[in-house]
């Protein structure tokens, strides 16, 4: 064989080799799922007129996945007698919700094209839906990630950020992802729908300061003190004003110091971050441009692609 032939043909391979390992990419179902995105949308649209709460829930699963061994679909493998998951981690038992609808549209997803579509890039998708169907900004959501074999507990653990967290340590949780101060300010406004339940914002609205007093004492009636032993699972919306709206009103409640949790209002307390908090509660556009970019920033947290981990049957188990 020629010089010449040899080094084209070694680098018509290399090239083979990289975009198998390639980089994310909006049209990597193209042709064989063109239908994909429809069916995400209309899936996500019968679940949000069934539960409004639902577009909260689901866009959570996607964090709460990202942040765990990156967007690989982990969360939403079920426990079984021998193998431990992230189901019952600390930050997602009795809290993390909508499964059973990342399973309906995975199985709307089977019909039209079967075996093709991770379960990871069907939740980055649902997630993206339930934004823009309850009011909020869409973007392009690169897709090619697959699907986790196996997870770990103690990563669920320790890599989501609790609701006690501080503003220094929210940051750096964040940096531990890639994700800069800006995006976590952006991304936390995603509390701008869904719930919380009392027991992750009691100390804040009982022992805490920094939060409007006349909020507190209505909270307190509808989540009782710690001595009452009662109320723990009573929720509460995460943003008063428009708990199913995916606007700005999230910010305007925390330079209201309406703050929810203690982590909310950490990002609105003489900190750092005050004057972006006070930008987005009066720009909509300033918010919906830097939260867009920041979720495609964390669904690009570390996906397996090329022949990595798998395209899973059952977005609840390993094939
Ligand atoms: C900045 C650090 C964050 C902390 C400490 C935090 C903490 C929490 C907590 C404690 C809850 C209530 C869970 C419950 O009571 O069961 C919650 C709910 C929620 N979180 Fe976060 N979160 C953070 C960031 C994010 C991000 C980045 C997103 C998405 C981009 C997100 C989306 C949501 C949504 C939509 C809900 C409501 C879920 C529902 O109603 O089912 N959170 N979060
Ligand atoms: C923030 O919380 C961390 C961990 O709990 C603690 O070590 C640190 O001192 C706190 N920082 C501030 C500024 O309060
Ligand atoms: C509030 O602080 C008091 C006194 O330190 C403590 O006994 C109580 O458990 C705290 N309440 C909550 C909800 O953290």
């Amino acid at each position: 064989m020629g010089s010449t032939i040899r080094v084209f043909i070694l680098s018509l391979i290399s090239i083979f080799a990289l975009a198998s390992e390639a980089q994310l990419s909006p049209f990597f179902y193209a042709i064989t799922c063109p239908s994909l995105q429809g069916i995400v949308r209309i899936s996500m649209r019968q679940a949000i007129a069934n539960e409004p709460r639902m577009g909260a829930s689901i866009l959570r699963l996607f964090f709460h996945d990202c942040f765990v061994n990156g967007c690989d679909a982990s969360i939403l493998l079920d426990d079984t007698a021998s193998f431990t998951g992230e189901k019952n981690a600390f930050p997602n038992r009795n809290s993390a919700r909508g499964f059973e609808v990342v399973d309906t549209i995975k199985a709307n997803v089977e019909a039209a094209c079967s075996g093709i579509v991770s379960c990871a890039d069907i939740l980055a998708l649902a997630a993206r839906e339930a934004v823009f169907l309850l009011g909020g900004p869409s973007w392009v959501v690169p897709l090619g990630r697959r699907d986790a074999t196996t997870t770990s507990q103690s990563a669920a653990n320790t890599n989501l950020p609790p609701p006690t967290a501080n503003l220094t340590t929210l940051i750096s949780m964040f940096a531990a992802k890639g994700l800069n101060a800006r995006d976590m300010t952006a991304l936390s406004g995603a509390h701008t729908i869904g719930q919380a339940r009392c027991t992750t914002f009691r100390a804040h609205i009982y022992n805490e300061t920094n939060i409007n007093a006349n909020f507190a004492a209505t909270l307190q009636a509808s989540c009782p003190s710690l001595a009452s032993g009662t109320g723990d699972d009573n929720l509460a919306t995460l943003d008063l004003q428009s708990p199913n709206r995916f606007d700005n009103g999230y910010f305007q409640g925390l330079v209201a110091r309406h703050g929810l949790l203690h982590s909310d209002q950490e990002l609105f307390n003489s900190g750092s971050q005050d004057g972006l908090v006070r930008l987005y509660s009066f720009s909509f556009r300033a918010f919906a441009k830097d939260f867009a970019n920041g979720m495609v920033k964390m669904g690009n947290i570390s996906p397996l692609t090329g022949s990595n981990g798998e395209i899973r049957k059952n977005c609840r188990i390993a094939n």
